[in-house]
């Protein structure tokens, strides 16, 4: 049986301003990409440095996590001013010539907002506990008295998603909200002042070029009125899997339905040397864009946060927490694909990112053990696994979001000394222990030096002995490295007309365990099992995440291997 899914409506001709249509995005994690100025820690300018390197992988944007001016408590998703550069990272002068230099290159620069909470040093926080109980910048948070006889009970049950409470009691007896660290408060979205910041927010980005915008907890904005009790104490489990009455609320729509007024303001940007083209071409508003970061607890949820007048793309976290299953792996994809469709919007693929294990050392280890994993597991069948699973990701229809490091096949460092961790989910949590450190090592770029081409500084997390056997020139030039293949693969993906936004996904006949489906004039077979299996050969081969034998018209797929064939 073969069943045809419809996939998001194809544009007809692929316009500048559809370019997130089918767009692979890879995310540089700021701290850990490259250090310009040799003090330990990744920069604007190291990555201004290494912005060739990755028009040369064959990316088509780039989104940067935070590097706004932060008291670092949550690596950067703790905003001071949102229209600053932390001097850590370098200026506004070097992010506007990143912007530049990308978009000269032919890529785009995506940015991280962070709307849901500030740092308790943003401005408006620090008056707010200045000028103490009545102040009308405590109404742009969310302040409230506490409970119990003396108001030492904090005002409802909510749990950090960091761990312990969701609240934080002031010297002055009034407790505030905050659902991730206590440095990081939540804003009051139902304030008129905090709705118009955000929009001037947006307006500074957008006219320093950048062409869109990764919303941080996008989820999270809108607290249901009264901030009701949940009544349990294990809301962590619930994350992502049941309604809280601070996630998902109807409400948030309206505010991307007004941000997304605000981005059709703009022009697209022109590409290509010489920047924005001089032939006085008309340009269409449109092609900036936004990206939710909304953990829902179905992929239908987190369609409504793509309809037409809202964003652009959703994460599809869905996929990311699959195991190695051909069965559930398809179960997905279906469903992914078919929750887009109506809304017309791209379906989105993504492995790995900042908060959760590497898809090397996820798939090395047995699957349900979650997404903050400290065992190894068996690093070579990682690896082999998460190379299948890339090249079942870009084959997909939709945009796909790629992990610095993860062209390199880098595992997660699982044997991070304490004493060396930062993420405030270990440091602070009661009773947790997040892991987040693991898959923020800083990259390699060279065999040898000080951190392996990193910078000259040494860098601000240890990276492990034989770092340097992984890095960027130890593969360049190996056809059978990982980088080789993350390259073949985006240059392929570019060529084929199959692989493009549009199109479907059709399921043909395959053994248990072994994916099957059909594109215009393109096969992706993927087998997940730990033998080979013979199956017919559909084309010829076009890529393959290992070798595969072909013979009389017979492949032999060996064990977890994805090929792709041009039919
Ligand atoms: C998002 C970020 C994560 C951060 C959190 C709070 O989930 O990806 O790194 O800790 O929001 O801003």
């Amino acid at each position: 049986m073969t069943q045809h899914l419809a996939a998001p409506a194809a544009p007809t001709t692929e316009t500048r301003t559809d370019w997130w249509r089918d767009a692979v995005i890879y995310q540089v994690y700021p701290r850990s990409f490259a250090d310009g100025n040799g003090d330990g820690m990744g920069d604007l300018e190291g990555i201004r440095s290494r912005l060739p390197y990755l028009r040369d992988l064959g990316v088509d944007a780039v989104w940067l996590s935070p590097f706004y001016a932060s008291p670092q408590a949550d690596a950067g998703y703790d905003v001071a001013d949102y229209r600053a550069i932390d001097p850590m990272f370098g200026s506004l002068l070097d992010a506007d010539a990143v912007i530049r230099d990308a978009h000269e290159l032919g890529l785009r620069i995506i940015v991280d907002l962070v709307p849901n909470h500030s740092s308790d040093r943003h401005d408006w926080f620090r008056r707010a506990l200045s000028e103490g109980p009545g102040s009308p910048l405590r109404e742009r948070y969310h302040f409230r008295p506490g409970k119990g006889a003396d108001g030492e009970l904090p005002p409802n049950d909510w749990e950090s998603i960091f761990g312990g409470p969701a609240w934080t009691r002031v010297p002055d007896g009034e407790w505030y909200l905050h659902l991730f660290a206590p440095e990081q408060p939540d804003f009051n979205w139902e304030h008129p002042a905090v709705q118009d910041e955000f929009r001037s927010i947006l307006r500074f980005w957008l006219d320093m070029g950048v062409d869109g915008f990764r919303v941080d907890v996008a989820h999270g904005l809108v607290k249901q009125a009264g901030l009701p009790d949940i009544g349990r104490h294990d809301q962590l489990k619930l994350l992502g899997n049941d309604t809280m009455p601070f996630f998902d609320q109807d409400g948030v729509h309206e505010i991307y339905r007004s941000w997304r007024q605000v981005l059709e303001e703009y022009a697209g940007n022109e590409l290509g040397p010489g920047g924005p083209s001089s032939e006085g071409r008309r340009r269409e508003t449109g092609g900036r864009i936004l990206v939710a970061e909304a953990w829902t607890p179905t992929v239908e949820r987190a369609a409504q946060y793509v309809r037409p007048d809202e964003m652009h793309q959703a994460f599809n976290f869905q996929y990311l927490g699959t195991s190695w299953d051909a069965a559930e792996l398809r179960e997905v994809i279906d469903v992914s694909l078919a929750a887009m469709g109506p809304v017309g919007a791209p379906a989105t693929w993504v492995l790995s990112n900042h908060d959760v294990t590497r898809h090397a050392t996820r798939l090395a280890n047995p699957p349900g053990l979650g997404t903050q994993l400290r065992t190894p597991g068996d690093r070579e069948l990682g690896l082999r696994r998460a190379r299948a699973a890339t090249l079942l990701m870009l084959a997909l229809p939709g945009s796909a979001y790629l992990y610095q490091g993860e062209e390199l096949g880098l595992p997660d460092v699982t044997d991070l000394p304490d004493e060396v961790r930062q993420d405030p989910s270990f440091l602070r949590a009661a009773g947790q222990d997040g892991f987040r450190d693991g898959c923020r090592v800083p990259i390699p770029w060279t065999t040898e030096g000080s951190s392996y081409g990193f910078g000259t500084g040494g860098s601000w997390l240890p990276q492990p002995e034989g770092w340097g056997e992984l890095s960027v020139q130890a593969q360049t030039g190996d056809p059978g490295s990982t980088l080789e293949l993350y390259r073949s693969a985006l240059a392929v993906r570019r060529a084929e007309a199959g692989l493009g936004a549009g199109g479907t996904v059709e399921w043909l006949d395959a053994p248990d365990g072994v994916l099957a489906f059909a594109r215009e004039g393109f096969v992706c077979t993927v087998n997940t099992t730990a033998e080979t299996v013979r199956i017919p050969a559909p084309g010829r081969v076009l890529l393959g995440s290992e070798e595969a034998e072909v013979s009389d018209g017979t492949v032999h797929l060996p064990a977890d291997t994805t090929v792709w064939w041009a039919v």
